[in-house]
């Protein structure tokens, strides 16, 4: 049952009109409309284009994955790959469908020498920290995040 799901899901490079779709997925996730903040994430990246994944149902985008290559930030390597957010709407989530992205987003990065994969994740999301677990992810050792608060 849910193989012959799965096996409908497509997996495919973001691309600029997929917006409003993702707008509304995260709309269904976090209770809020974000287009100017989705705006400046749904970019095509020429250089990596297999870096942002959709999922989709029969033509419905139902998910997606964003991430990038390192591109020499903070001193980093391009073997460093980042990922930087990812979400399935609600009606399809504990079916695969996220696993689906994480595999074709981690395959597509190890293809072009990508060898390690960063995240940022939220102490008190033990969801989210369960769900990366279960992808394999564990807590990086060589890299922190410090922060500075410079408003209330
Ligand atoms: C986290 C999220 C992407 C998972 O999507 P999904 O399609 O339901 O996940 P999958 O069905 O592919 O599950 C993959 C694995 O993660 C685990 N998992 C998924 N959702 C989970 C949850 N809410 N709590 C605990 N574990 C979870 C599953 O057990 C599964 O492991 P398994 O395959 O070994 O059984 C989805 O719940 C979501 O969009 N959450 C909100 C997004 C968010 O907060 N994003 C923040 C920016 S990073």
């Amino acid at each position: 049952m849910e193989d012959s799901f799965l096996s409908k899901i497509q997996i495919r490079p973001m691309r600029m009109d997929d917006l409003e779709a993702i707008v509304e997925i995260d709309r269904k996730i976090f209770g809020k409309s974000r287009p100017d903040y989705w705006k400046k994430i749904v970019i095509p990246n020429d250089q990596y284009p297999f870096s942002s994944l959709v999922a989709e149902l029969e033509g419905k985008v139902i998910g997606f994955i964003v991430g990038e290559v390192s591109g020499g930030k903070f001193g980093v390597p391009d073997t460093v790959g980042w990922l930087t957010t990812i979400g399935v709407d609600p009606d399809f989530q504990h079916r695969g469908v996220a696993r689906k992205l994480s595999e074709t987003f981690i395959q597509n990065l190890k293809s072009i020498g990508v060898s390690i994969i960063y995240t940022l994740v939220n102490w008190s999301d033990w969801d989210l920290l369960k769900f990366f677990r279960n992808m394999g992810f564990t807590r990086g050792g060589e890299m922190i995040n410090l922060q500075l608060k410079i408003s209330e």
